[in-house]
């Protein structure tokens, strides 16, 4: 065992990987007994916490509020351990506290799962393995997803290094684009069959000299690949070259066309962006992650054009409110009705919630949920409230499709959390669910 390969971090990121937590992932995925492994890890579990699940004391309740949770809602949660887990999302009844039971896990995006999609119509979801544990490239895995929640693996390639975004792009969702952080690169795959994923092409980015922020920026990162309402251009936010860059996807064909890049403040390491559609206008926004900016541009359309209208800089808490010292800002999502913005960031540490365990009295250290509402004139934000997310290090979360609950990937903690949202107001309240996943948690989705 003395030789195995130490986890490799990406070039002068910290964020991507802490080294020491990924050598035991990696020593447990390289043993056989492996399945053993797992099923002793689920009895290990202990999810939810409310002390009186399944005593059959939950009053009859009207079923209005229970109706907002899908009756078979599931989470994948990837884990740099190495693993997808499913989670089932239960309520016994309305007045009741949800559950995630896990239901199933597999290896098989091993070795460090990046980034989750689905693609709903088809019921694939792809995985990104950001190749980590080997240093020199990544891979690309499709599932078949199950009604039961499982996830059966169909097809698994290799990649330039560093996947950590991939989104579904073309008529009837027959291409997948994905970004490379570490390999400095943009890949679009062919995955009509998803059981024979074929490249189509591969963009590998150079830069005359670093950016502002040498240690961050010395080669083009791309964070993200993100594609338009309108389904007709591909958006990539890249950290290291401070742009984003622009692709137009033409019926029938999955070679992507370069178009202007969009440029943005020098330093800022743009990561991840978001589109509010709304009745009248269209915005997007971008998160910074070394700017800690929150940037929002109006969107038009002219001819098979796109163009880009500044509306809106500000801090990720807000006009006017400092970023903590070492604050790094990570996702940025809007919510199902177009009408709030949220984003998180790491390495805060600012806030607490109370410990899980009602017998531990220690509070739990927490990085923020940042809510925002979008003016639907202006495209300006304004602050509605900021939330602990339920741990440190929230490198990525999603909202369900009802706009009802958030779920959070909490890196630094190993933890997912889910939390409760009012789809009327758009405001954040209390955490309602949460699960221990081996390794650091990279990304969480739902399948409603
Ligand atoms: C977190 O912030 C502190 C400053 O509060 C900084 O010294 C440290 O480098 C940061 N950690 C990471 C991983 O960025
Ligand atoms: C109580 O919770 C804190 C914070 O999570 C943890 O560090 C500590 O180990 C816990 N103590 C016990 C006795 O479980």
């Amino acid at each position: 065992m003395g030789h195995l390969p130490q986890p490799v971090v990406a070039h002068g990121d910290p964020y991507r990987a802490h080294s020491s937590r990924k050598l035991l992932p990696v020593l447990l995925l390289s043993l056989p007994i492996l399945a053993l492994l797992f099923h002793c890890a689920y009895h290990g579990y202990d999810y939810g916490h409310s002390a009186n699940l399944g005593q059959g004391l939950e009053p009859a309740a009207p079923v209005a509020s229970a109706d907002s949770y899908a009756a078979a809602t599931f989470l994948y949660v990837a884990s740099y351990g190495g693993t997808v887990t499913t989670f089932k999302l239960t309520q016994k009844s309305a007045a009741a506290s949800l559950r995630l039971a896990p239901v199933a896990s597999t290896d098989g995006c091993a070795g460090s799962p990046s980034w989750l999609t689905l693609d709903d119509a088809n019921s694939v979801l792809y995985c990104t393995d950001e190749g980590l544990t080997t240093g020199n490239e990544g891979s690309l895995s499709s599932f078949s997803v199950i009604e039961d929640g499982s996830l059966v693996r169909l097809d698994k390639v290799r990649t330039v290094f560093g996947p950590v975004s991939a989104a579904v792009y073309g008529k009837h969702g027959k291409g997948l684009a994905l970004a490379h952080y570490g390999g400095s690169a943009l890949s679009t795959w062919d995955v009509e069959d998803p059981t024979a994923i074929t490249p189509v092409q591969t963009r590998l980015f150079k830069m005359a000299q670093p950016g502002p922020n040498p240690s961050r920026q010395e080669a083009p990162h791309p964070h993200a690949a993100v594609v338009d309402p309108t389904g007709q251009f591909i958006l990539v936010p890249d950290l290291g070259a401070d742009l984003i860059r622009i692709y137009s996807v033409l019926d029938g064909d999955l070679k992507l066309t370069e178009r202007d890049p969009l440029f943005v403040a020098r330093g800022s390491g743009p990561r991840h962006l978001a589109f509010a559609d709304q009745e009248e206008k269209t915005f997007m926004y971008l998160v910074t992650e070394l700017g800690n900016t929150v940037v929002g541009y109006e969107v038009t359309y002219d001819d098979e054009a796109i163009a880009f209208e500044e509306v809106w800089t500000s801090g990720i808490h807000g006009k006017g409110n400092d970023v903590p010292a070492g604050g790094a800002a990570s996702e940025i999502r809007i919510s199902p009705d177009s009408n709030f913005l949220i984003l998180s960031s790491r390495n805060e540490s600012t806030l607490e919630i109370p410990n899980f365990d009602p017998d531990n009295s220690t509070a739990i250290a927490s990085d923020p949920l940042v809510n925002f509402a979008i003016d639907p004139q202006t495209g300006h934000l304004d602050l509605v409230q900021e939330v602990p997310c339920g741990g440190l290090f929230p490198r990525q979360f999603s909202i369900n499709k009802a706009g009802t609950l958030v779920a959070v990937a909490l890196q630094g903690d190993g933890r997912v959390v889910v939390m409760e949202r009012d789809a009327e107001t758009g405001e954040l309240g209390e955490l309602v669910a949460h699960a221990d996943i081996e390794g650091e948690v990279t990304a969480v989705i739902f399948n409603e």
